[in-house]
């Protein structure tokens, strides 16, 4: 019997694989890691410790923060500006961004977090995640971090990955090549490798949209989701469960398609593109999926600040195309 991989080998040997992949990255993943499995504690025991509930709290989004968004961003936090590899912080839980270490001075990489995607489900138990991606600092070592380290194109990304607290806890990520998935034994806690090289099906039979936006959605997107209803759940069906790693991550490994489209409320969407959109993005790219807003590759948006939002359109790359033909057949650009 061959053994198991857990993911600190596996990162040890992608750093032999890839020489662009640097000691303090290799160092930025393991702390990753465990502050995965803090969280992963914290979420699994949330109805006893009390923690269930809302803080009290709104983040910078004017969203009720729950006790739990602001444990895992006080974890995440705490363990990445306690090592040495990285400079400055974005989290979807803070005003503006963190800088490490004497300004930003010193440490390679920039991480961009969205702690807990999903917090809606928390009260009621269903799968929540994490969300992060890693860039590279532009600004030159020993000069203090600026805007232009924390607003990368998607396309800059060198790590995107997420953790999914599921029926399982999964941790996912890309390094840019490739999409490799790992699994946590609870009885031992260490993840292990248990998805290599995930690949979205090139056609999918799932579509998720919260329904309710529908009415108010482009009429590019309200024809394609028309032509999906018309299969009547025989060739297509509808999965929604709002937390968006957890449909994106179902979708992968199924094959489909998620919509959170601009509205006439609101012409951005809802979701992120530093926290959300573009580290799932980056790891649909890898994993031979798609992602666009109405008009536009997700990866290509320079991004305007911190807190943006953008339609966020992503999944099998025969689906996203039908959605494309849609915007094509209204003539609308978005
Ligand atoms: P977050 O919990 O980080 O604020 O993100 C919530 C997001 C995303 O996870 C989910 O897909 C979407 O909000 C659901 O929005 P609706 O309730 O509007 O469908
Ligand atoms: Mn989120
Ligand atoms: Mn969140």
């Amino acid at each position: 019997m061959s053994k198991a991989i857990t993911l600190q080998e596996f990162i040890m040997d992608s750093q032999a694989e890839f020489p662009f992949v640097s000691g303090q990255l290799t160092r930025l993943l393991t702390d990753i890691g465990v502050a995965a499995k803090i969280v992963n504690h914290q979420v699994n025991r949330a109805g006893l410790a009390g923690i269930l509930g809302q803080s009290g709290s709104q983040n910078t989004h004017n969203e009720d923060q729950q006790k739990l968004d602001v444990f895992a961003d006080n974890t995440f936090m705490r363990i990445l500006t306690a090592g040495k590899s990285v400079a400055g912080i974005g989290s979807e839980e803070q005003d503006g961004y963190i800088l490490c270490h004497d300004q930003g001075k010193q440490g390679k990489y920039v991480v961009m977090i969205d702690p807990l995607d999903g917090s809606s489900n928390i009260d009621v138990n269903v799968s929540i995640g994490t969300i992060f991606s890693i860039y590279r600092r532009v600004t030159p070592l020993g000069e203090p971090l600026s805007d232009q380290d924390f607003l990368q194109k998607g396309t800059q990304q060198v790590v995107a990955g997420y953790i999914l607290y599921g029926s399982s806890t999964m941790l996912v990520y890309t390094t840019g090549s490739g999409v490799n998935g790992f699994t946590m034994d609870p009885a031992i806690g260490e993840f292990f490798l248990s998805h290599p090289r995930m690949a979205f099906p090139e056609s999918g039979m799932i579509y998720s949209i919260n329904d309710a936006l529908l009415d108010a959605s482009p009429p590019a997107v309200k024809i394609f989701i028309e032509g999906c209803k018309e299969t009547h759940g025989i060739s297509l069906k509808a999965r929604y469960i709002g937390s968006l790693v957890t449909d994106f991550h179902r979708n992968l490994i199924k094959g489909g398609i998620y919509l959170y489209p601009s509205t006439t409320y609101n012409p951005q969407g809802k979701l992120r593109l530093m926290y959300e959109c573009n580290p799932l993005a980056f790891i649909a790219q890898q994993a031979g999926g798609h992602a666009e807003d109405n008009y536009r590759e997700i990866l290509e948006i320079q991004p305007e600040s911190l807190h943006q939002r953008s339609p966020f359109y992503v999944g099998s790359v025969n689906m996203i195309q039908g959605l494309r033909s849609c915007w094509m057949a209204t003539s609308d650009p978005g």
